[in-house]
């Protein structure tokens, strides 16, 4: 006899109300238009135009519902495209597409590369991503629910990925190698750096055909050339120097290791009018305009700001801490490196904000629309916005100390957005 199976169920695509909670700052409306399935008669989210997650949305709602194989055929990014105002030359390499982008994320903390792949693949697939810090994995399974997290880099084999990976991402851990690092003698021998080698151990076993890889501007010389040179044997090329202020109203200085070509933003040859193109790109979906902000176009209300204003303890500590010899007596402790913001015209971006940003002596601000100036922290919101980051991104989670050490190590979405126009370009040229 043989036996009946019952017909499975379709999955339901995504609900507009969990889609929702992506665009806290500007509240999208529900309209009726093409979604990604081609068809009009599912109502689709329209975000506001200078809210980074749009392509979040239409690929979350790809990925989950039933429909998703059908939609592999870059329909949605053809149309993501034009939103985006990409040029006819990438819309038609769009379309043409058969499958979409897949790729493996690895030290993916709160999934700050893949809001910018998102934005220009967005029916790209996320086929697994390596993370180990808590906060970090409940915002990132919050936003890319059902996703695969593969855990300890150090545990994963990634062999099982050969062949089915475009592109591997990953912003290994900076913690011995910042210029502002006590550990920074051990460059990439220290205990969290030298996990670089893990990212290099999965380009050996998968094989993908590209890579973009990220870590500090100020590591020593010595460490950018050794890591060069072995991305060199995967076809890496010198690393570009992005600095997120050109997108945000911070200064973060980030080297990108890559295979294909990143545009320069400050050199002066021809390729610098592409560059700008892109950027303008960034700024006007994001934005709504051709400049990135500046500390007052993201800073808090008074009335809030009022409440993150600093113990006379704290302020006695960089009073007179600061400038002196730390603990160790090795080295120096540089106001710079603490973060000291005016609000006056010489200093519209913000230091580059550390990991260490949600504890007590790190990255002050001086708010100065206060007579005695305020000294006060950083609101979560503020450092989503100069992180790049929608506003209440990291919501989830319950305590301020926990979102904001995710914000201080992420990358900042924007500068990968403009990145992955770099390698819509070099795909479509190649
Ligand atoms: C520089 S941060 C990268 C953040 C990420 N690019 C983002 O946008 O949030 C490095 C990340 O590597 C993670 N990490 C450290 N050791 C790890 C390990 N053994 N396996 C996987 N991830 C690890 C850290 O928790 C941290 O989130």
């Amino acid at each position: 006899m043989v036996a009946r199976t019952r017909a499975k169920p379709k999955p339901t695509p995504t609900s507009t109300s969990t889609q929702i909670t992506f665009c806290a700052k500007n509240t999208p409306t529900v309209v009726k238009r093409r979604n990604p399935h081609g068809r009009f008669s599912n109502p689709v989210l329209q975000p506001h135009p200078d809210d980074l997650v749009l392509c979040n949305v239409l690929s979350r709602s790809c990925n989950r519902c039933a429909n998703a194989n059908a939609n592999a055929n870059g329909k949605a990014s053809a149309e993501h495209a034009k939103a985006f105002n990409l040029d006819a030359q990438t819309i038609r390499y769009l379309q043409r597409r058969k499958r979409p982008l897949h790729f493996l994320s690895l030290f993916s903390g709160i999934a700050g590369f893949e809001l910018g792949i998102y934005q220009l693949f967005p029916n790209a697939v996320c086929v697994g991503f390596c993370e180990i810090d808590k906060g970090a994995i409940t915002i990132y399974l919050h936003h890319y629910p059902g996703a695969r997290n593969l855990g300890d880099i150090t545990q994963v084999s990634f062999k099982e990925f050969r062949t089915q990976i475009d592109l591997v991402v990953g912003g290994s851990p900076c913690t011995d190698l910042s210029a502002i690092s006590p550990n920074r003698a051990d460059q990439l021998k220290g205990t969290k750096s030298r996990l670089f080698f893990h990212f290099v151990r999965c380009l050996k076993e998968c094989r993908p055909q590209f890579f973009l890889l990220e870590n500090v501007g100020s590591m020593k010389k010595d460490s950018r050339s050794k890591m060069t040179d072995i991305l060199s044997s995967f076809g890496g090329l010198e690393p570009a120097l992005v600095d997120a202020a050109m997108f945000t109203a911070q200064r973060r200085r980030r080297l990108f290791w890559s295979n294909f070509k990143i545009f320069d933003l400050h050199s002066k040859s021809p390729d610098n009018a592409v560059a700008q193109t892109f950027a303008t790109r960034i700024l006007q979906h994001k934005y709504g305009r051709n400049r990135a902000p500046s500390i007052l176009d993201i800073i808090e209300p008074k009335k809030i700001a009022r409440d993150q204003a600093h113990t006379p303890k704290l302020l006695h500590y960089f009073n007179n801490e600061v400038g002196k010899p730390d603990k160790l007596g090795k080295r120096k402790r540089r106001i710079e490196a603490y973060g000291y913001y005016t609000r006056d015209s010489s200093a519209d971006k913000s230091k580059c904000i550390l990991a260490s940003v949600g504890s007590d002596n790190s990255n002050l601000v001086i708010d100065q629309r206060f007579t005695p100036p305020l000294y006060r922290k950083w609101t979560v919101r503020e450092v989503e916005r100069l992180q790049g980051f929608p506003d209440g991104y990291t919501d989830c989670l319950r305590d301020p100390r926990d979102q904001l050490k995710a914000l201080g190590n992420a990358v900042a979405p924007p500068v990968i957005a403009y990145i992955m126009q770099c390698f819509q370009r070099h795909l479509v040229e190649s």
